[in-house]
């Protein structure tokens, strides 16, 4: 099941997609959230610290995981994705630190593909799964191949991908080329998938994920393959193309 909810504008997807998350956290307060990195969550991160800071919300017993890190960053690297969930939620609410769990970019890499599959084995299945898209359909860091892969894996970027990235770092050069990443097979095990989209820039893949052939070239359309409730919170440029060519799906 699949449902599109049209924000006005990015900000408010952002609020939406935060008041979803709280949702889940204050039915189950030691929900297991699935976190995701990228500009286009930063919205909804604020949103859920302001909910913290105005005591609507607690994260005291909430344990989350994260579904990438790049190779080779120590969490004390400013672009390393440890460094964003601690500069963007994780030091503005009440989380504990042995809760949250990023995959290592320093540790053996492939020692650290299999600790974390263990380790997401150990926690359960995510209550909620956080997501975005990136311009070639990746999910976490997914990149087009020619399979899904299903359990966390190494992953060596696009040029495209580390073309995009390459706004947060002060060079091309300074961009790691792999990845570590939760795979996609252990993604789809999240009883719920929110995936949030903003801007123009994404409005093709949006429709193209959701609508389009299911293909490890778009590794996002697997989300069609989705047996649990995905919510697609968008905002109007980023569902243009859905809302021309699927015009029903909001009703
Ligand atoms: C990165 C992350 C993804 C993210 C994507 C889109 O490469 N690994 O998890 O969804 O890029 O990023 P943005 O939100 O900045 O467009």
């Amino acid at each position: 099941m699949v449902k599109f909810i049209c924000a006005d504008s990015e900000t408010e997807a952002g609020r939406v997609a935060a008041e979803i998350m709280a949702e889940v956290i204050r039915i189950r307060p030691d929900a297991l959230i699935g976190l995701a990195t990228g500009s286009t969550p930063i919205n909804m991160y604020s949103y859920l610290a302001d909910m913290y800071r105005a005591g609507e919300l607690s994260f005291k017993d909430v344990r989350s995981v994260n579904l990438d890190e790049y190779v080779g960053l120590p969490p004390t690297h400013v672009q390393s994705y440890a460094h964003f969930m601690s500069e963007n939620l994780f030091s503005h609410v009440d989380i504990r630190a042995e809760n949250c769990h990023i995959p290592s970019g320093t540790a053996d890499t492939d020692a650290e593909c299999e600790r974390y599959d263990r380790l997401l084995d150990r926690l359960g299945r995510v209550d909620i799964q956080l997501l975005g898209i990136g311009h070639n359909g990746h999910i976490a860091f997914n990149e087009p191949d020619s399979h899904f892969p299903k359990d966390t894996v190494r992953v060596r970027l696009t040029d495209s991908t580390v073309e995009a990235n390459s706004r947060f770092f002060a060079s091309r050069d300074e961009v790691p080329t792999e990845a570590i990443s939760m795979g996609i097979g252990r993604i789809l095990r999240a009883k719920r998938i929110l995936l949030l989209a903003t801007g123009a820039g994404k409005a093709d893949i949006l429709e193209r994920a959701l609508f389009g052939r299911i293909t490890p070239a778009v590794p996002a359309s697997i989300l069609q393959f989705y047996q649990g409730e995905l919510t697609v919170v968008a905002d109007r440029p980023a569902m243009s193309v859905i809302l021309s060519k699927h015009p029903d799906v909001l009703t």
